[in-house]
């Protein structure tokens, strides 16, 4: 018997959202029913909803959850109901050919339900990274759901399903921060900040919060940033160089996605330095370098897809961290919301009101 939710549906490009009611399938072999408790609003939500992704209308947006599992399919033994788990937009599927050379972190196949979600009248919606968490219950392939200890606080939990884990590995492992390194952070929301916590537990020496907004950058003090850069008022590579003996720093971390960050960060790095980028783009952009530039400054050029995370051994890692006092997610949290209040989360995003707007379920209130 599908069960009859409520979900948040993009219908089409740049419209607003709506809440309206889906159709959700008792889990097959290999599936996972998840009883939402708590799904942060991610910028990657708007991107999907602005058609950036793809043009897959209509989606179910939502994919930084955590939850309760509630029923699991057969051949299912990782988790079982009653779990509390983290959702994953990665579950690496093990014979990809990345999964093979032993990288699963890049799995070109991760896995995902393979029933469909629906609206009322079966439209197939398409879940956004796979997941679809604002909705009550979702469905998702086993290997997605990360069990993790059940003491934490959902809204928290949730982060780490996508943006804290993106920033966090942007840093610690795409990235490679080591101890002593020098950092530049380009954008302080959600993700840019879990990069400068992540360069921080990693021993970064001083770790250069960019951003065009002082409220944004005053927050970034909060999660480890040793100074910060107004990029709308002054040149943030000229800035960068000053708070670093003229020479740049050694890991330049972009987390906006757009050209122009892309190329600060590019020039802020020192000699042989690393840029990562874990902003993502939307398909009009373009980014033009002299490749002198390129090739004389060495180093290397590296995007970020999740952090190169592997959840099954990031995230309970990371709420482990969290419980101990060495991770503070709650920091995070701006606001809690109802499902109906997604549309108003992403303009707050826009007007850069909020670090985490997170949609808490009946199940967790
Ligand atoms: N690679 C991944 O796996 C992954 C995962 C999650 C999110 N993301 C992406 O990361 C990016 C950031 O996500 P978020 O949720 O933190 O978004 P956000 O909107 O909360 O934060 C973006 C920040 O960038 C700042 N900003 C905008 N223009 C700037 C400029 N010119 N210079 C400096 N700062 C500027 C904004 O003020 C804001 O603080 C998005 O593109 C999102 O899609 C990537
Ligand atoms: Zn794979
Ligand atoms: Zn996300």
């Amino acid at each position: 018997m599908p069960h009859e939710v409520q979900g948040v549906i993009a219908r089409s490009k740049g419209s607003p959202v709506s809440v309206e009611t889906i159709r959700v399938p008792d889990p097959g072999p290999e599936e996972a029913l998840v009883r939402v408790q708590a799904c942060g609003v991610c910028h990657t939500d708007l991107h999907y909803r602005e058609g950036a992704i793809t043009d897959d209308f209509p989606f179910l947006l939502g994919h930084e959850a955590a939850g309760v599992v509630e029923a699991v399919g057969e051949g299912v033994h990782n988790v079982a109901p009653g779990d509390f788990v983290i959702l994953a937009w990665r579950a690496p599927c093990g014979t990809c050919r990345s999964c093979l050379k032993g990288r699963p972190w890049y799995c070109f196949d991760s896995k995902n339900a393979t029933q469909p979600m629906t609206l009322a009248d079966g439209t197939v919606l398409t879940a956004a990274l796979g997941i679809g968490a604002f909705a009550e219950v979702t469905l998702v392939d086993a290997a997605q759901a990360v069990k993790v200890d059940p003491t934490a606080s959902p809204a928290a939990a949730g982060l780490i399903g996508c943006g804290v884990m993106a920033g966090l590995g942007a840093a610690m492992y795409t990235g490679g921060v080591g101890r002593g390194d020098t950092v530049a952070v380009f954008g302080c929301g959600g993700v840019g900040n879990a990069a400068i916590q992540g360069s921080a537990l990693a021993g970064a020496r001083k770790i250069i919060a960019v951003d065009i907004d002082e409220k944004k950058l005053e927050w970034a003090k909060g999660f480890g940033a040793t100074d910060t850069v107004n990029g709308g008022q002054v040149d943030p590579v000229e800035a960068i160089k000053d708070l670093t003996d003229g020479l740049g720093v050694d890991v330049a971390i972009e987390a906006v996605g757009r050209p122009e960050t892309m190329k600060q960060a590019f020039f802020a790095r020192d000699l042989a330095g690393t840029m990562v980028q874990v902003g993502v783009p939307d398909p009009t952009m373009t980014v033009e370098l002299p490749m002198l530039e390129f090739f004389g400054r060495g180093g290397a050029l590296k995007p970020s897809w999740y952090g190169d995370c592997l959840p099954s051994r990031d995230f309970p890692m990371l709420i482990d961290f969290y419980l101990a006092g060495r991770l503070d997610l709650d920091r995070y949290v701006s606001e809690t919301i109802a499902i109906d209040e997604v549309e108003d989360a992403f303009h707050k995003m826009e007007r850069g009101e909020v670090l985490r707007s997170v949609v808490m379920f009946d199940a967790a209130r």
